[in-house]
């Protein structure tokens, strides 16, 4: 059994800034319950960060290769996660009684989407091990992606009981992870934290946490708000996704180059980010978050968020949108879809990360696969591809693949693609996020 904090009997107020002051001298204990992409990255965090660490994860395969020093996380920093082991200070177990001893515990649980509702099981499952082990005087802390109101409707009462009560004994906050998988530029420590507690002392002593791991810490003044913000962050990209991709149907109805419009609009100074069209929103992030969102709207106000929904309805058609402007230009080189080969570079979610969750790429080939095309596919990343019925071993990337294919459909342009190679070789180079800048030339297609 791990060691057992004794309880500290003071006010909330005493007792945040007895936490504040054992965070900022690296002697608070830190508990993360779940060892996925968020959970690992923010446990190997605090323990980079000098304080020790412990990973709590249901699986044991996971929990033993991680003990072992081994990252088998996809996307998690492998130079953080070395540095963190190295120090000694991160250790891993199954066992979720280690919050026992824990000033600070953090939920990162998956929060999935079942018939596009909200399936919270593992938050519950989480929130109820932790409540069972809880002590007095710890901070706990939501980072699942969820809707406003879970920290406080669904969490807070699984952590009391026995005497506790959040808010008192017991500090509760949300705060929501917001890394971008993939993204150099915006390391673990340049993104800013949104945080807010249940009270103030409650978001002042998880404020101090992430004030440890990260340059700037944004406090709001409750749950609800820092869960609504992190919502509003990928309702934003999704409806302004949805824009362009409205956007280029009409430009390629009008003979209008979208891309040209784009860029000419983005020279604006002010008022106006650029987003750009592409085969689908893909990922476990953009397409499913809003919809934790237009589900709280149906089911507390009866009424359609009506934009997200549309900007929804609207990404969904894309990658059959991109599978007919694919058959278009077949087509207008006297090829048809039926029997031509075609070579699909990318079917990520995006480029240079290993993750085809609901990748729009895919879904493209799905179509192209149901009118008959001949596929085949390389990516970096991924082995084979077994979903949507479409069923492929990866295939070496060599000159005469690209010259023996009908077409070349740039999907999802990792930065190991040689574009202009391709562009010299490929008989019709399709290129789904003009990743080439070449739509000038006669055998490049741009959606
Ligand atoms: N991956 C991202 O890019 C990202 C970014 C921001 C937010 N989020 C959100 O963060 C949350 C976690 O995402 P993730 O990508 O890390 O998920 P993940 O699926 O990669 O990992 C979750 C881990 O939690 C474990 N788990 C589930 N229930 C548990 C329990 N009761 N006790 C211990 N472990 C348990 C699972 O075994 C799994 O290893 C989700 O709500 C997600 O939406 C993810």
């Amino acid at each position: 059994m791990p060691p057992t904090r004794p309880s500290i009997d003071l006010t909330a107020g005493a007792l945040a800034d007895h936490l504040c002051a054992a965070i900022a001298d690296h002697t608070a204990r830190v508990t993360v319950i779940g060892q996925g992409y968020v959970g690992l990255s923010v446990a190997a965090a605090a323990a980079a960060a000098g304080m020790h660490t412990t990973g709590v994860d249901l699986d044991a395969g996971r929990i033993e290769s991680l003990s072992a020093g081994q990252q088998v996380v996809a996307g998690v920093d492998d130079e953080l996660f070395a540095e963190a082991f190295t120090t000694g200070r991160m250790s891993f177990s199954t066992d979720p009684s280690v919050v026992a001893g824990s000033d600070v515990v953090l939920i990162c649980v998956p929060t999935p989407l079942i018939d596009h509702r909200p399936d919270l099981a593992a938050v519950e499952g989480a929130g109820f091990a932790v409540g069972e082990h809880l002590q007095p005087g710890t901070v706990v802390i939501l980072e699942s992606t969820t809707y406003p109101g879970t920290t406080e409707q669904i969490l807070q009462p699984l952590l009391e009981g026995h005497g506790r009560k959040a808010g008192h004994d017991v500090l509760l906050a949300y705060s929501p992870e917001r890394i971008n998988p993939g993204d150099t530029a915006h390391g673990f420590a340049g993104v800013p934290r949104v945080v807010g507690g249940l009270t103030p002392a409650c978001t002042q002593a998880a404020a101090a946490f992430y004030g440890q791991l990260v340059g700037i810490v944004h406090e709001v003044s409750s749950c609800r708000a820092a869960e609504l913000a992190k919502l509003l962050e990928n309702t934003f990209r999704l409806v302004n996704i949805a824009l362009v991709n409205e956007l280029a149907q009409l430009c390629a109805d009008q003979g209008i180059d979208t891309w040209e419009v784009i860029e000419a609009a983005a020279t604006k100074p002010f008022g106006f980010m650029p987003f750009y069209p592409g085969p689908g929103v893909g990922g476990h992030c953009i397409p499913l978050d809003p919809a934790y969102l237009t589900w709280q709207s149906r089911r507390d106000t009866g009424r359609p968020f009506r934009l997200v929904e549309m900007a929804k309805d609207i990404n969904d058609q894309m990658p059959i949108y991109t599978a007919r402007r694919i058959m278009d230009s077949l087509n207008e080189r006297g090829c048809a879809v039926n029997g031509a080969r075609l070579l699909a570079l990318g079917v990520t979610y995006k480029p240079d990360v290993g993750d085809v969750r609901e990748s729009a790429a895919i879904q493209v080939l799905a179509q192209l696969d149901a009118w008959g095309a001949d596929l085949s596919f390389h990516d970096p990343f991924v082995d084979e591809i077994d979903e949507h019925g479409v069923r492929l071993h990866r295939r070496e990337l060599t000159e005469d693949l690209v010259r023996s294919a009908d077409a070349v459909l740039l999907l999802t342009p990792h930065a190991t693609y040689d574009l202009e190679a391709l562009a010299d070789q490929a008989g019709l180079l399709f290129d789904a996020r003009n990743a080439t800048g070449m739509r000038d030339r006669p055998n490049v297609e741009v959606l």
